[in-house]
């Protein structure tokens, strides 16, 4: 399976077509692409959702933002030792989307796991490791963290805390939102999966969409 057949698979429903618009994206001048992650175990749930949102935001601020969804519900992902040789999972199939090229930004979203990100999540930011050496290929690029509880408090900023303490590893530029999301998308899973019922944590998951896509054009152009 070549890689983007692989990371279609894994798109929840309605995402394909983000994929295919960001093609078109890709070739007008400087633009950038931001990788959305969804590191909920239940592909296309609450948490993709969530992310799809975001990435929809982001799309909005300029036509030159374009967006990608990587759902790695349903994948298989074991952390990381430190072994020489990583372990062979679905890790392999989408570690190109994450450096062949590098996304110009990343909004990665988690479930809250007992107040903790899912272990999923975990897995996932530790294999993120390969990125770090021999350069930190993901530096100076902005990320935003979103969480989704089934609890209006249901943990969702230690969540959002406990994975960006982990970007800043890669020396990440963390970004937030406008008012009501400063420190990330903070959602709520109040009706049966359902998370467009909850307005708020929907205003937030935009807000900041649109905050990474304005910190990677404006990152992009200092490049340029
Ligand atoms: C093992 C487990 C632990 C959970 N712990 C919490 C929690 O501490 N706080 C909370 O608000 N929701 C908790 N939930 C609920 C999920 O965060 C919530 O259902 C979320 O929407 C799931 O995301 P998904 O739809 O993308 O799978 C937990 C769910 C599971 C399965």
């Amino acid at each position: 399976m070549n890689r983007r057949k692989f990371i279609s698979t894994s798109l929840a429903a309605g995402a394909v077509a983000t994929l295919a618009s960001d093609t078109a994206k890709s070739a007008q001048a400087g633009s950038v692409t931001i990788l959305g992650i969804s590191c909920s175990p239940r592909k296309g749930k609450t948490t993709a959702t969530a992310v799809e949102i975001a990435l929809d935001a982001a799309k909005t601020v300029d036509s030159r933002v374009g967006t990608q969804l990587l759902d790695l519900g349903g994948m298989e992902i074991s952390g990381f030792s430190g072994a020489a040789n990583p372990p062979d999972d679905d890790f392999a199939g989408i570690l190109p989307e994450l450096r062949d090229p590098v996304p110009d930004g990343l909004i990665i979203g988690s479930p809250s796991y007992f107040r903790s990100m899912s272990a999923l999540c975990k897995a996932f930011l530790e294999r993120l490791a390969v990125l770090r050496k021999p350069k930190l290929l993901l530096a100076d690029k902005p990320a935003g963290v979103l969480a989704v509880g089934a609890y209006r408090n249901g943990g969702q900023e230690l969540v959002i805390e406990q994975i960006q303490s982990v970007l800043l590893c890669h020396e990440m530029m963390i970004v937030g939102g406008k008012p009501g999301a400063h420190q990330g998308a903070t959602l709520w899973n109040l009706a049966n999966d359902d998370i467009t019922k909850d307005e708020f944590g929907i205003d937030t998951a935009r807000k900041l969409g649109i905050r990474v896509a304005q910190a990677a054009l404006r990152l992009a152009s200092k490049k340029a």
